[in-house]
């Protein structure tokens, strides 16, 4: 698939949550219905849903796909040989772990072994299940080879992919995409894809959801433009082959197990397709940032890019949230995050340069679960850094840094794989170990006089 990436200029059509039509022949859309006896060129109508066929109509997703051979055309699914192994899509305690504690993993190195997106895909924690469409999972993938002669299907969830070190050339049924680190793209459940890899050794984070997709955050009283500009959200246009195949591969991930099938011809034979259910992808350069501008570090769901929302308002199945370079200039302000604890749970990850929080181990390719109350915050060096500064520190901007968090009201378990890696920092927690009393007040005088008028029963206060 690579030679037909070989531009860098592929044509996006724009815009977040839109209505869309693309042609790559110019009358293979019919006009006025989707069904027609004889489609335009002969093609077969197919749609595609990612809701519902009775969700209410805001949030009713699906598209209709004009293609040379509809995607039934295959062979019967069978389990993979040999079986994933490290796909998780229910979790529990027969494939998982519940810890509070801190954890921090180092980057993954890059395998030795040929290894596609597929096979370089792992999990790391989540929540629920995709049979019961409730939950979510975060995998990792760290991968050297493009997929060949073969296409992806997550029948489980959304994918959201977070590239941190090598570009991704993605062909699907609506068309190709080519997502750099610093970009993420959306696969929605069910599209068939192919993951190429221009750059060689990838590797990047994968946010799956179960039984929703994401939106756009409602900003509230910022007002009706900042973070994410719909505009920006870009959409592949049209784009087909007709080949003929031996042996094509469709891989289906279904409830977090591996099927394939065979089929003798290419799946991406779209020609035409319209509607509102796509993938896409960002730039996170384009995001508007909002902070504080006087005093106080704001909550981080000030950065939030796209939610995946629950039935209850407010919150969040996963909102994905970045800290993108941006302007301190809050006043006799300790500007890092503060110290905190959160009834929603937080994986982070790095895509370039460091975060303001960490001074050091926290590094790009890495990750971090904070689990649902569990204490964290700035590390030693950083606290100490940040006082030091005093409060005439001035404006400062942060730069070259993208650090995200994936966070969620599930809490997460954590796959044994994963607490029993290498990369795992099993010294984590001394990065705030050291953090120590800067108590001023003569707290054990008062102590002491108080003690000795109890003795002495002239304390007559309960
Ligand atoms: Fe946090």
């Amino acid at each position: 698939m690579e030679n037909q990436h070989s531009s860098d200029t592929l044509a996006y059509l724009s815009g977040f949550g839109n209505h869309l039509s693309s042609e790559a022949i110019a009358g293979a859309l019919p006009e006025s219905q989707n069904s027609p006896l004889i489609c335009p060129f002969g093609l077969y109508a197919e749609q595609i849903s990612g809701t519902s066929f009775t969700a209410p109509r805001k949030l009713n997703q699906r598209s209709w796909l004009y293609r040379i051979k509809p995607s039934v055309t295959h062979e019967p699914f069978k389990p993979r040989v040999p079986c994933h192994g490290k796909l998780v899509s229910e979790f529990n305690n027969s494939n998982s772990r519940a810890t509070p504690t801190q954890l921090r993993w180092r980057p993954v190195e890059f395998p030795q072994l040929q290894t596609d997106f597929i096979d370089g895909l792992f999990t790391v924690c989540g929540a629920g299940s995709s049979y019961l469409r409730h939950g979510y999972a975060i995998h990792m993938y760290a991968a050297n080879k493009s997929m060949e002669n073969s296409a992806f299907c997550n029948a489980d969830g959304d994918f959201l992919v977070v590239p941190q070190e090598g570009k991704l050339w993605i062909t699907t049924e609506c068309g190709r995409l080519q997502v750099s680190p610093g970009e993420v793209v959306v696969l929605p459940q069910g599209f068939r894809f192919v993951v190429s890899l221009p750059d060689g050794p990838s590797r990047g984070y994968v946010a799956e959801i179960f039984g929703t997709h994401f939106q756009l955050p409602d900003l509230g009283p910022i007002g009706s433009n900042g973070l994410a500009g719909p505009r920006d959200f870009l959409v592949p246009t049209a784009w087909f082959e007709e080949r003929t195949c031996s042996d094509f591969t469709i891989v289906q991930k279904f409830g977090g197990e591996l099927f394939t099938a065979k089929q003798n011809f290419s799946p991406f034979n779209v020609v035409a397709w319209h509607g509102n259910y796509v993938p896409y992808k960002y730039d996170l350069a384009r995001f508007c940032p909002y902070n504080t501008v006087l005093i106080d570090h704001g909550d981080p769901s000030i950065n939030t890019v796209l939610t995946a929302p629950t039935d209850k308002p407010g919150v969040a199945l996963l909102d994905f949230v970045i800290f993108p370079p941006r302007w301190l200039v809050a006043e006799h302000t300790f500007r890092p995050p503060y110290y905190h604890r959160n009834c929603m749970s937080e994986f982070m990850g790095l895509i370039y340069g460091g975060y303001e929080a960490k001074a050091d181990g926290f590094l790009p390719g890495g990750a971090s679960l904070h689990s649902c109350m569990t204490p964290h915050g700035p590390d030693t060096k950083t606290f100490e850094a940040t006082v030091a500064l005093g409060n005439e520190v001035g404006p400062r901007k942060i730069t070259n840094t993208m650090a995200f968090m994936f966070e969620s009201s599930l809490i997460p378990r954590v796959c044994q794989w994963a607490l029993e890696s290498r990369y795992l920092d099993d010294d984590y927690y001394q990065c705030w170990i050291g953090l120590r009393s800067h108590f001023t007040h003569e707290y054990g005088d008062e102590m002491n006089l108080q003690n000795e008028q109890n003795a002495s029963g002239t304390n007559t206060e309960l």
